[in-house]
C-alpha cells in the first residue's frame, strides 16, 4: 500500500527531476562565463534573503523542537571559533566564491537585483505568510523552508557545479582554489533521504535535519496536500527565478 509519506516522497523526487531538466540549468555546460556570473550574482540575492525566511519561520513556529531545529540551522551561518569569537558568515564565503570564479567587487556589489529576482524574493517570503492562519500551519511552514532554503538550494548547485569546477575545486582537493559556499552548500543542505526513513541520526543534511519533523504532522489527506503544495509553490518560484535566464541559453544555442 502506498503510504501518504510515499506519495510525498514521489512527488519531491518528481519535482527534483523536473527542476533539474529545467531549461536555464540543463544549459548550464554551454553557458558563456559572464551568463554564468550574471545568474551567481542574481542567485546571491536569494542567499541573502534566507536569512530573513529562517528568522520569519523561527517567530511563526509554535513547536519548541521544529524552531530548535530551524534556530540551529540559521545559526550556523555564523559560524564561531571555540572562545566564541565571530567566524566569516556564509554570505561572506559566497562573496569570496565568486570573486574566485572571476567576478569583480564592483560587479557583484552593483549590478543591482533585476526585477524579477526582487519579485521572487519577495514572493518568496510572501509564501511564509500563507503559511500561516490554517490548521496545517507548522507543517506547511517547515515543507516551504526545507524545499526552497535547503532541498532546492543543493539540487541548484549540483547542476552548476560541474561549470564552477572549472574555477573551483572541493575543499577536500589539495589543487587549485577551493570553494568555500557552494560546494559546501550542495553537499549539507541535501535531501539525501526519503521522508520517514528511520536511519536519520547523526551528521544530517539540513534538509534532512527539517525532515525529521515532518512525518508527525503528516496526519490526514489534507495535510499531505498541503506539504506537496508547499513542494510546488518552491519549485515555481525558483523555476520563475531561473526563466529569467532563458535568453543566455537560447543565444547559445542559436550560436552553434
Ligand atoms: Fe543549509
Amino acid at each position: 500500500m502506498i503510504t501518504m509519506l510515499d506519495q510525498l516522497n514521489r512527488h519531491e523526487c518528481a519535482r527534483i527531476e523536473a527542476f533539474k531538466t529545467h531549461l536555464s540549468l540543463a544549459k548550464v555546460e554551454s553557458l558563456s562565463w559572464d551568463d554564468l556570473l550574471e545568474i551567481l550574482i542574481q542567485r546571491r540575492f536569494l542567499s541573502l534573503s534566507i536569512v530573513n525566511i529562517y528568522e520569519f519561520v523561527i517567530d511563526a513556529l509554535e513547536s519548541e523542537s521544529i524552531k530548535t531545529a530551524v534556530r540551529l540551522i540559521l545559526h550556523e551561518e555564523y559560524p564561531r571559533n571555540t572562545r566564541g569569537v565571530p567566524l566569516v558568515s556564509h554570505r561572506e564565503l559566497l562573496f569570496r566564491d565568486l570573486l574566485n570564479l572571476g567576478a569583480s567587487r564592483d560587479q557583484i556589489l552593483m549590478s543591482g537585483e533585476s526585477p524579477l529576482t526582487q519579485e521572487v524574493r519577495l514572493q518568496s517570503l510572501s509564501q511564509l505568510e500563507c503559511c500561516l492562519g490554517h490548521v496545517h500551519s507548522e507543517l506547511a511552514l517547515v515543507s516551504f523552508l526545507r524545499f526552497w532554503a535547503e532541498v532546492l538550494v543543493a539540487v541548484e548547485y549540483e547542476c552548476l557545479w560541474p561549470r564552477l569546477a572549472e574555477r573551483l575545486s572541493p575543499p577536500s582537493s589539495s589543487q587549485g582554489i577551493a570553494s568555500q559556499f557552494f560546494y559546501y552548500h550542495m553537499i549539507h543542505d541535501r535531501r539525501q533521504s526519503d521522508l520517514g526513513d528511520g536511519q536519520l541520526l547523526g551528521g544530517l543534511t539540513h534538509a534532512q535535519a527539517l525532515a525529521r519533523h515532518i512525518p508527525e504532522l503528516i496526519n490526514d489527506e489534507s495535510a499531505l496536500q498541503e506539504a506537496m503544495r508547499q513542494v510546488d509553490r518552491a519549485w515555481e518560484l525558483k523555476v520563475r527565478f531561473y526563466s529569467q535566464f532563458r535568453r543566455f541559453g537560447s543565444a547559445q544555442a542559436s550560436r552553434r
